[in-house]
């Protein structure tokens, strides 16, 4: 087995707990550019029992207590997303929705979809006259929450410590507040045009008129009443009585279309995950409402059709991916939607038979896809969290108020953010949306309809059916095509995980035609060989917040993403 680095290795497993940066410097990884910065900087952490990795080290630590005070990965995972609703709010969340799938230890996988959905009054024409800034930002742009919804029912259905204590957490982080530091401040700055727009949203985040301070205490005090609420009613807490009073004035305040029937009749659904076979390894992810789990299946699938693949960074192997992408987005962005409103072909689309069709057609030069969309910058907000408790019970959960703080409206006197999801649908079937994204009819705007996500939360298991790998990410479209290389990383390149989340990124949606890396990630003498096969290059920064958790000898490795702020902790 080869391996580029001693990352995964280099922190004695034994001392159970701890959280270091693994050693720098680190030779660059084969194919991978000198100038790159992230080669060996995964952050890890090693537990010998049960591990939690989030997006921010505060709403880690929460979900490590649920399980150090007997409580299980779901348990934990809970309690985990009503904490990023406090600590992490440009993406977690109670006014947005997700996606989990649960994994009994050597149960039945689940998959439960809380994505928000379109206010019944919600039209297929309905951002044609409003503008094309109305999907994004403002009261119009927000579909029904799901966060609560689908909370409430994975501790309903398999929570052990009562609602109240998993809930707990947040509610003490919210009504005493937690140390601001530097992402934080930087990061409500970074959206503080928005937010001022909106009275709400004003004085929650820019208290002062200005972000947060680092070092300072922020406390959200109406956002606790909040959760105290649904402490204290469950779902009900929120999605009836003074809760919803104050999102439908929130509404009506602001033009928005959500109603108090809406909000009664939302519901969290379980679904069947995609299972998908990969080389002898069996992965679980999320179906429709997600495409995540059916357009990295088709990924995979045509990718193992090759046999093996050319090493890690060659223009060989980018080639072949970038053609893989373009045809699995090509799928999704015609066939997929709500399937509760469209037939989705999934088993068709998942079919082997169906992957070899496409890689006949996979040449030496690059397909041509005719470029319409110009790729708009995506937001910064989801987050992925992935639990694994003592027992090998195993949580992968992606949840989002799709651009960062969503709609940027906040529901007065209750303190939480609303999503924007309204833009995930075709709001103008044919024309790009927010991350250039062209999609037709199966996904057009209906009311009660689901918006079709790309969010992939993921569970691998090994070819001996064993818990091996708990992923996910944020990075809108590019969520599907990080999660491809994070697993194809680990079984096809034989990295350690850490080196797998560290390296540079790929990805193509085929609408815009361009092949997008990470920027100083590949060699240019490796882009110049997929330029003479006909790819346009478009390097663009970097992207993503991988948080994933693997097996080791001696128990669970979580790893957080070098590009981002998160963290693990485990014991
Ligand atoms: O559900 C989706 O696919 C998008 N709303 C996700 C947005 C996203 O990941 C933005 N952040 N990085």
């Amino acid at each position: 087995m080869r391996r580029y680095s001693l990352a995964a290795l280099s922190i004695p497993v034994l001392m159970a707990a701890c959280a270091a940066p693994s050693a720098a410097p680190v030779a660059p990884m084969p194919g991978v550019a000198p100038a790159w910065p992230f080669s060996g900087k995964a952050r890890v952490t090693n537990g010998i029992n049960a591990m939690v990795v989030t997006g921010s080290p505060l709403a880690s630590e929460v979900g490590r207590d649920i399980l150090q005070q007997g409580g299980n990965a779901v348990d934990a995972a809970v309690a985990v997303g009503f904490a990023l609703a406090v600590v992490h709010p440009e993406a977690g969340n109670i006014g947005g929705g997700g996606f989990m799938i649960i994994r009994p230890r050597n149960g039945r996988v689940r998959a439960l979809d809380y994505r928000e959905a379109a206010p019944s009054l919600a039209t297929r024409d309905m951002y044609h006259a409003a503008g094309p800034d109305a999907s994004v930002t403002g009261h119009l742009s927000v579909g029904v929450p799901g966060a609560v919804a689908g909370l409430t029912e994975a501790h309903r259905q398999y929570g052990r410590l009562p609602f109240s204590a998993v809930i707990e957490p947040s509610i003490r982080l919210a009504t005493q507040g937690f140390l601001v530091d530097e992402y934080r401040s930087s990061s409500i700055a970074s959206d503080s045009a928005r937010l001022v727009f909106f009275p709400a949203s004003r004085t929650t985040f820019l208290p002062a008129d200005r972000p947060p301070q680092p070092g300072s205490i922020f406390r959200q005090p109406e956002l606790g009443a909040t959760l105290e609420a649904i402490r204290d009613s469950g779902a009900a807490g929120f999605y009836q009585g003074w809760v919803a009073e104050l999102i439908v004035a929130e509404m009506r305040r602001g033009g928005g279309l959500i109603s108090r029937d809406d909000l009664a009749r939302y519901r969290a659904i379980w679904r069947e995950p995609i299972e998908i076979s990969y080389r002898g390894y069996t992965i679980y992810s999320m179906p429709p409402a997600s495409s995540g789990g059916v357009t990295m299946g088709q990924i995979l699938n045509i990718m193992e059709g090759f046999g093996a693949l050319p090493p890690f960074g060659s223009a060989a192997l980018l080639h072949r991916e970038a053609e893989a992408m373009r045809r699995a987005f090509a799928d999704r962005n015609t066939y997929l939607g709500d399937p509760d409103f469209v037939r989705n072909p999934v088993e068709r689309l998942l079919s082997k038979e169906y992957a070899s069709q496409l890689r006949r057609q996979i040449g030496e030069q690059a397909s041509i896809t005719p470029n319409l969309a110009p790729m708009a910058p995506g937001g910064s907000s989801t987050t992925h969290y992935s639990v694994i408790d003592a027992e090998g019970n195993a949580v992968s959960c992606t949840t989002t108020l799709n651009n960062s703080y969503g709609s940027a409206v906040t529901v007065t006197g209750a303190g939480f953010l609303l999503n924007d999801e309204m833009d995930d649908f075709a709001t103008s079937p044919g024309q790009p949306n927010m991350y250039g994204l062209v999609q037709g009819e199966a996904n057009a705007i209906a009311p009660g309809k689901r918006m079709l996500s790309a969010m992939t939360p993921s569970i691998v298991l090994d070819p001996k059916k064993q818990l091996q790998m708990v992923v996910g990410t944020p990075g809108g479209p590019r969520i599907i095509t990080m999660v491809y290389h994070v697993i194809s990383n680990v079984i096809d390149h034989h990295m350690s995980l850490p080196d797998a989340v560290a390296a540079p990124r790929m990805h193509h949606q085929g609408l815009p035609d361009s092949l997008q890396v990470e920027s100083d990630g590949f060699l240019p003498v490796t882009l110049d060989s997929l330029r003479a096969k006909g790819h346009r290059i478009s390097a663009r920064g970097r992207w993503g917040d991988v948080e994933g958790i693997t097996r080791t000898a001696t128990g669970w490795q979580g790893v957080s993403d070098p590009r981002r702020g998160g963290g693990g902790a485990g014991y």
